[in-house]
């Protein structure tokens, strides 16, 4: 495939980085919104037709160097037996598992009920204009867990969720051990069904201390790393809030990390190890501002861009509901027109 994003990953530089955008196909596009007056989420990625369209949209309107998978992080704990709906107001579980007595006992993985989902990933491929590399997902296995435990917290501060962890240790562990097997076979067949990248969402790595994290969660991260490796499939780790936490991610962790907009780009290349590739950082609300604004931010990138030539241009975190369409276009124009001083 020629593709200026797996051929940065890979370590074949480019006169410009590469770009995609945290939650681009959700959330900014008109073209998606328009479609959500019609369709609900839920009919939206359960139809592989109208799943690989929406994965679509970004490329064509967007003109991004990427797809990433139209779908959700919680379809884990739905395929664990979590009964999940997609409310108006957010994700809603049957029942949050703050709310039952020995919780890991009632959970009940079903790896089938992922599979409508290797389907949209067919579809997508045979979509799909040349050229464009598909990304898989799934979430962190702390982020799943907030939801999992507490249901939606509004300030996604996950009170609830976080006592747990602290109180109930060993249920703790075997909640983690269950979410990472059945998200390792999910790797595992995205990867069979052709994904070219897959990226783990850890959005709420920051809740808990870095030592907190590194003892229950990272030994997940490390084993879908490794059956990322086993499939050849380039694998991006995306901690947020995970601060000097990223002095801990080694090779063995990811190939890739994603870092938030909380720390100084130039600070994190500092502090991820060197054999690893960096991608990131813009906060997306630099796209409520207007345009001069947004592009005298920008303009503190060339010289990172100049340097770090195994760099994939992202967000710091996913497009906010609301971000002016025109922004975000102006935002990927931007980084593929910008003189990146690579000769
Ligand atoms: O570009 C994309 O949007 C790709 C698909 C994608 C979705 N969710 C679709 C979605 C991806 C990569 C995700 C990841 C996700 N989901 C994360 C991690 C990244 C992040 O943004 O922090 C998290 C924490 C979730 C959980 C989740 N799903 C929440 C909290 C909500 C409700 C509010 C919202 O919009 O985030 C969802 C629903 C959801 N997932 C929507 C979409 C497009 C909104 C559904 C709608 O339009 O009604």
């Amino acid at each position: 495939m020629n593709s200026i994003f797996l051929d940065t990953i890979k370590g074949k530089t480019h006169n410009r980085p590469p770009v995609w955008f945290m939650r681009q196909a959700g959330r900014v596009l008109p073209s998606y919104l328009a479609l959500k007056d019609k369709y609900t989420f839920r009919e939206m990625m359960r139809d592989p037709n109208l799943a690989a369209e929406v994965t679509l949209l970004p490329i064509k309107d967007l003109g991004v160097d990427a797809a990433i998978l139209f779908s959700d992080i919680l379809v884990i704990p739905n395929a664990m037996g979590m009964g999940l709906e997609f409310t108006d107001n957010g994700p809603v579980f049957e029942k949050p598992l703050k709310d039952v007595e020995s919780p890991f006992s009632k959970l009940n993985p079903d790896s089938a009920k992922l599979n409508y989902i290797y389907d949209v990933i067919d579809t997508i491929i045979e979509k799909r204009p040349k050229d464009t590399p598909l990304i898989g997902f799934c979430g962190g296995p702390l982020t799943v867990m907030c939801y999992m435990i507490q249901g939606l917290s509004t300030n996604h501060s996950f009170p609830d969720a976080v006592k747990f962890f602290y109180k109930n240790k060993s249920e703790t562990k075997k909640i983690i051990e269950a979410v990472t097997n059945l998200s390792v076979e999910y790797l595992n067949k995205q990867a069979d069904h052709k994904i070219d990248a897959f990226q783990l969402f850890e959005t709420h790595a920051g809740l808990v201390p870095v030592d907190v994290y590194k003892e229950l969660f990272l030994p997940s991260v490390k084993k879908m790393a490794a059956a990322a490796r086993d499939k050849n499939i380039p694998f991006i780790f995306f901690p947020k809030g995970f601060s000097t936490g990223l002095r801990l991610l080694t090779p063995e962790y990811c190939d890739y990390v994603g870092i938030d907009w909380q720390i100084e780009i130039e600070e994190a290349g500092k502090l991820v190890h060197s054999e690893l590739g960096i991608q990131g950082n813009l906060d997306p609300r630099l796209l409520y501002a207007d345009q001069t604004v947004i592009e005298n931010t920008l303009n503190k990138y060339i010289e990172f861009g100049k340097d770090n030539r195994n760099w994939i241009f992202n967000l710091g975190h996913g497009f906010i509901p609301g971000t002016p369409y025109e922004n975000a276009k102006f935002l990927a124009d931007w980084v593929k027109n910008a003189n990146w001083k690579r000769d």
